[in-house]
């Protein structure tokens, strides 16, 4: 039995890869350079069914899986800015399911929260999305029904919109991060909804997978710059990701092009859903190999997530390259600050909250009806919407379409909360009061326990729009709400 209590799980180390994946080969996640084509539509067909997956490597059982088309993670799908796209789903699965392009600006038609913007796809049924991306960048698709174990069991894929004129790289890699909780014979663990993790970190697992395996090493050529798309597709895991000897530069968060720039302290934060692009020069020894860690939880939860093994050939350059990285910006409305509307969101609930324990306070008198309402053990300013739709409840707010929304998320939990809000990109605007600098948008903010975020949009995009926290299992425990565009 494998315990799901979040922070008992076993720490991930190269002993415990060495347990799952033993001696992977080594493996360089690359990617075709972009296709350039006639204008025709892009068409593809996904189906969601079961499949074995070697998602634990040689030496170990195949991992029964929900899978699309039957890999893990589903096939990264490559689009084309302002060319329509569609995909016929085609649901396999004993349950209802729906695809949501997350982070996509959309139709709300197209947005697949069932319930709300379609009904489910029935076990045999098929849905057809059509849209075209407004938006180059890195995004990804995954299921708004059953969320929780339709991912953790493995329903994911990076969904990548080229930029029509994308600026020259050496090489492109995609790095789609996911975090399972496996058991001995490298099944996925019960226990989904799980209430202790759902009050704490969520359901962190106890193996990281890049491009669903446990990679031992990404082979990388001296001088060589490398665009890496980095998407966690985990259920609840944060990841902290530092390259050893190496300094990534973010050129864009969550698909939208931000001011190049290092992180603060070399280390790349992502949420659960959030996705990075970062450019990064390769500047090592020829031959060595470099460390890519996740310090995110500290201590005994620290890993090393692979190593970058460089070919032992001579540079490929001489000096770095001096070419500029910035991604040319997609056509975002810029927000109006001076006219914006205001709205607090408090994120509320949760173990160890101070709040949770009061008497009177969410776990005490007033809250226990909302509480009380699926289970909830989390709420957005005292109200709890659980599940994967808001079945029936009424949106928190309605926005006037075309004005400016300035968003105040106050996490008033001792717990990490990446929030998300669909069909809409906001600009991250100050954290407790600072400013935040390199223009950074993203439609996930991850937001501190205690921390108060500001993030602002053009409300421009009529319909009802999901807000919730990404942390699935926090998600259908009651930290999500919808927002009306109208
Ligand atoms: Cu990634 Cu509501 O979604
Ligand atoms: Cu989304
Ligand atoms: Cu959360």
């Amino acid at each position: 039995m494998t315990t799901t209590h979040s922070l008992s799980v076993p720490a991930i180390g190269r002993r415990s890869f060495a347990l799952w994946g033993g001696a992977a080969a080594l493996s360089s996640i690359a990617q075709r350079p972009t296709l350039a084509g006639p204008a025709v539509p892009d068409a593809t067909r996904l189906h969601v069914r079961p499949a074995r997956v070697p998602l634990a490597g040689a030496g170990h059982p195949e991992t029964l899986m929900w899978t699309y088309d039957g890999t893990v993670p589903g096939p990264v799908r490559r689009v084309r800015q302002g060319v329509p796209f569609q995909a016929l789903v085609e649901n396999g699965l004993a349950e209802d399911t729906t695809v949501h392009w997350h982070g996509m600006r959309l139709p709300n038609a197209m947005d697949g929260v069932p319930g709300l913007t379609q009904p489910p796809i029935r076990p045999g049924g098929q849905f057809t999305y059509a849209f075209t991306p407004q938006d180059a960048g890195t995004f990804w698709y995954h299921p708004h029904a059953n969320g929780l174990e339709q991912i953790g069991r493995g329903l994911a894929g990076v969904l990548i919109v080229d930029e029509a004129e994308p600026p020259p790289f050496d090489r492109e890699l995609v790095w789609p991060l996911s975090d399972w909780q496996l058991t001995e014979d490298a099944q996925i663990a019960p226990g989904f909804g799980n209430r202790m993790s759902a009050m704490m970190a969520g359901r962190i697992g106890n193996v990281v997978t890049i491009d669903g395996r446990v990679p031992d090493r990404v082979a990388v050529r001296a001088g060589e710059r490398v665009r890496l798309r980095l998407a966690n597709m985990s259920v609840a895991r944060t990841m902290a990701l530092r390259f050893e000897g190496h300094r990534p530069v973010v050129v864009a968060y969550d698909g939208q092009p931000c001011d190049p720039h290092e992180p603060a302290d070399g280390r790349i934060l992502l949420g659960a859903a959030m996705r990075a692009d970062i450019v990064i020069d390769m500047q090592g020894d020829p031959g060595r190999r470099y460390r890519v860690t996740d310090d995110f939880y500290g201590d005994r939860m620290n890993y090393t997530l692979t190593e970058l093994e460089y070919d032992p050939g001579a540079p490929i350059r001489k000096h770095p390259s001096d070419a500029p990285v910035r991604l040319p910006r997609n056509p975002l409305p810029e927000p109006d600050l001076a006219t914006a509307e205001r709205h607090e969101m408090a994120l509320q609930g949760g173990g160890m909250s101070g709040m949770g324990m009061r008497s009177g306070g969410m776990m005490g008198g007033g809250m226990m009806g909302a509480m009380g309402r699926g289970g909830a053990l989390w709420a957005m300013n005292g109200a709890s919407m659980t599940g994967d739709s808001p079945d029936g409840m009424p949106p928190m707010l309605t926005l006037t379409r075309g004005r400016t929304t300035r968003l105040v998320f106050r996490n008033e939990t001792a717990w990490w909360h990446p929030m998300h809000l669909h069909g809409h990109s906001f600009k991250v605007l100050a954290r407790n009061g600072a400013p935040v600098p390199h223009q950074v948008w993203g439609d996930t903010v991850l937001v501190a326990p205690r921390e108060v975020v500001d993030v602002a949009f053009v409300a421009d995009n009529p319909g009802d729009w999901m807000l919730h926290c990404h942390v699935m299992d926090h998600q259908t425990a009651g930290l999500m709400t919808v927002l009306r565009v109208a």
